[in-house]
Parts: C-alpha cells; sequence; structure tokens
C-alpha cells in the first residue's frame, strides 16, 4: 500500500445506515479513515492486507455496536437563565401562549440572554452542549433568536461556534432573529422584519450564518413577514429553514417547501397538502417530540401523511429553556418512537441521515466511504436500545474525523 490509513477500527457491529431502509448491519466490521474521512466500511475479512499494515493506530472495539455520530439538527442550547416557572406556571394551568403574551416566554430569556456578557454566556451554554456530546452528538446546529438586535444575535452566533471549538464537534449555525418581536419595536413588527433583513448580510459576511429560520406563527411572525426574511437570505444564497405549524396550521410547510428550503420543524399542525408540497420541494419535516412533550401537546404530526408522500422525517431535540429543555438526542428518538411511534431505527435514521439532510449535509450521517469519520461507539446489546433507554450512559467512544473526543 503506498499510503497507510490514519486509524482503523476492528471487531465492531457496524451501523451503516447505507441504503434507504434497514439498519445496514456489518458483523465482525471494520473501519478505517484517513484525513478524517472514511475510507472502508465492511466486513474484516474484505480489508484489503492486514491490519498492522493498514494503519498504525488500530482500535479494537471488542464487539461493540459502532454508529453514525448522532446529529442534532435543531438547538437552541445557548441562552442566558432558565424559564424552570414557567414550568410551574405551566402546570398550575397556563399556556405557553398565555405566558408569551403576557411578556414572558422568549422574550424572558431575550433579557437574560442580552444581559450576559459573551464569556458568561459561553459558561452558560457549554454544559448543554457537553451533555448532547456526551451522549452521541457530533455534529449540533445552534440558533440564534434571544439576541434579536445586531450586536446579542451576533453574540449569540460566536458563542455557538466557540462552544462547539471547545468540545471538538462540528457546529452549524442558524440565524433566528425572526424569533419574536423585542419590546423596543412593539407594534412595529415589519419594521422589527427590516431589521432583520438589515442584518443579515453583516452577519453572514462574518461566517456566522449556514442557514436561516424563523418562527411563523400566531405569537411569532406571519406568512408575509417570513416570507420577507427568506427573500432577504435567498439574496445572499443561504438556505432556510422554519419553526412551522407548531401550535396552529399558518401555511407554514407549504411556504417553506416554496422556497426549496431545507427543513419544516415542529410540523404537528401541518395538512396534507403541506406534507405534500414538502416532498415536492425536497424538503425535510423535523420532528421535535421534546416540545411536544412538555407543552402535553395532543396534536400529532401528519405521520401517515409523512410516511405515504416518502418525506423524510428527523429528530432533533429543540434544546431551549421555554418548551424543550431537553439534553439527550437519544431522550428525543426515544419520544418520538413513544408520541409520534417511531420505529427505533426510523428515530436513528431521523438522528443521522435525514438529520444531516435537514441541515443540507451530504458527508455525513452514514458510515460510507467518503463521509466523515464521525462515529459512535456504544455499550449495547441491539441498536434498538439507543432509543429504549430513557437517559443511561451508553456511549463508549465518540470519535470525530476519527479522533476520539469523548471515551476511550
Ligand atoms: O422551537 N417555538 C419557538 N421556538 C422554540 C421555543 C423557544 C422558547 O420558548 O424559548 C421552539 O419550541
Ligand atoms: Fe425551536
Amino acid at each position: 500500500m503506498d499510503t497507510r490509513w490514519d486509524g482503523l477500527l476492528v471487531n465492531a457491529r457496524l451501523v451503516t445506515l447505507a441504503g434507504d431502509a434497514g439498519y445496514g448491519v456489518i458483523e465482525d466490521g471494520a473501519l478505517g479513515w484517513h484525513d478524517g474521512m472514511i475510507v472502508f466500511a465492511g466486513h474484516r475479512t474484505d480489508l484489503p492486507a492486514p491490519p498492522a499494515s493498514l494503519a498504525d493506530e488500530r482500535v479494537d472495539a471488542q464487539g461493540e455496536w459502532v454508529t453514525p455520530g448522532l446529529i442534532d439538527c435543531h438547538t437552541h442550547v445557548v441562552f442566558g437563565g432558565d424559564r424552570a416557572g414557567e414550568f410551574e406556571q405551566r402546570l398550575q394551568g397556563a399556556s405557553y401562549e398565555d405566558i408569551a403574551r403576557s411578556g414572558g416566554g422568549i422574550v424572558s430569556t431575550v433579557r437574560a440572554t442580552r444581559a450576559a456578557s459573551e464569556d458568561d454566556l459561553f459558561a452558560q451554554s457549554l454544559p448543554r452542549a457537553r451533555a448532547l456530546r456526551d451522549d452521541g452528538v457530533t455534529t449540533l446546529e445552534i440558533k440564534s433568536g434571544y439576541g434579536l438586535d445586531f450586536d446579542n444575535e451576533r453574540k449569540m452566533l460566536r458563542v455557538a461556534r466557540r462552544i462547539c471549538d471547545a468540545l471538538g464537534i462540528r457546529v452549524r449555525t442558524t440565524y433566528l432573529g425572526a424569533h419574536a418581536l423585542p419590546p423596543e419595536f412593539a407594534g412595529r413588527a415589519d419594521d422589527y422584519i427590516d431589521a432583520v433583513c438589515r442584518w443579515l448580510p453583516a452577519l453572514h459576511a462574518e461566517g456566522l450564518v449556514d442557514a436561516v429560520d424563523a418562527f411563523c406563527e400566531r405569537i411569532g411572525f406571519t406568512a408575509a413577514q417570513t416570507q420577507r426574511v427568506f427573500e432577504a437570505a435567498c439574496a445572499l444564497g443561504i438556505p432556510v429553514k422554519l419553526h412551522a405549524d407548531q401550535l396552529s396550521d399558518g401555511g407554514g410547510a407549504a411556504l417553506l417547501a416554496g422556497f426549496a428550503g431545507l427543513s419544516a420543524d415542529h410540523v404537528e399542525y401541518t395538512s396534507e397538502a403541506g406534507a405534500a408540497a414538502l416532498k415536492q420541494a425536497g424538503s425535510v419535516a423535523v420532528l421535535l417530540p421534546g416540545a411536544f412533550h412538555v407543552l402535553r401537546e395532543t396534536k400529532l404530526p401528519p405521520l401517515d401523511a409523512f410516511r405515504a408522500h416518502g418525506v423524510p422525517m428527523a429528530v432533533a431535540t429543540d434544546c431551549n429553556p421555554g418548551t424543550s429543555p431537553l439534553q439527550s438526542l437519544r431522550l428525543a428518538m426515544s419520544l418520538a418512537c413513544t408520541h409520534f411511534r417511531l420505529t427505533p431505527e426510523e428515530a436513528l435514521r431521523g438522528a443521522t441521515v435525514h438529520a444531516a439532510r435537514a441541515l443540507g449535509l451530504k458527508d455525513r450521517g452514514r458510515l460510507v466511504v467518503g463521509q466523515r469519520a464521525d462515529f459512535v461507539r456504544w455499550r449495547i446489546d441491539q441498536p434498538a436500545q439507543l432509543a429504549y433507554w430513557l437517559g443511561g450512559d451508553l456511549v463508549s467512544a465518540v470519535h470525530v474525523g476519527g479522533r476520539v473526543i469523548v471515551g476511550a
């Protein structure tokens, strides 16, 4: 061999997720990587040479299950403070919308986020991202949306990048300026949308914006306002995503599809026509069972329509202080199975293959040659256990680009 590989994992049970269905298991599997990319994923007996002559760094997985690194494609992990008080209020009967309309909700997190220095925000947010990583996440999407002015949105996006650098994981940052109306723009939502669009080019020029998102909802922004934000993103060639149809059917999924957006997220109230539009546009439906669970929602996303139309379904934590203080993507997978009746395999595919697509990434999500060597070794007896256990310490090691960042 001219080139030796950087590393080789042997004696692994690979969950490759190659193909459109099934775990794609390879027993007695081997995984080779070079320059951070997978160069071999197959049966040990198909290795081109004896392991010792292929790579210096050889790891014996001792029969452990190995999956692609998990991808959390929708989070708000960067924020100041918490909203445990609102949790208590909701348990007393107040609704999420009531609380938002009376000056709490997102805007209360905006106050705490604005008050925090960049370093303070980093320190407050880091443990949440670390918890996600330690439970198997190797790519983390993080949204802004609690700054709601140029400097504070920028601060959030910078902190998001710093956090992932510090943890050794990959980051995607999403600009969510259109998350809520800040108090200084009360009664002037259209003026605020002008400002959100005006701030975008500078944030993008600084390399802080991989995608643009908005909250299209009765307590968020109208379809017309969302459309203006999307037009500003498209003018710069930035892909769009949407908090769509979470509390009511605002036609969000169809609006997103009209822009060939990456994903419509939440989608509890999405109609059959909305599901068809997503399919047509090649967009992903991102299921967020943590928010569904915490808000004690009863309206299920149109799962049958998504399946019938073949809309890819991703699963994410939506980790945020209001609707989903959820710090484990595996737990989100479990909730997706229990509440939305996904199979454990669909949930894993939703947190890998389809999550990558929801971020517009083609280079990760499966254990196949040519993908990034991001993978997790698990202490489990079968893949369904990833969604079966509610919590628990199942990670044996997390590798990013082949390099171990958690565990042995
Ligand atoms: O995804 N729905 C809008 N945004 C978040 C909640 C944010 C918050 O309440 O702080 C969500 O559920
Ligand atoms: Fe969200």
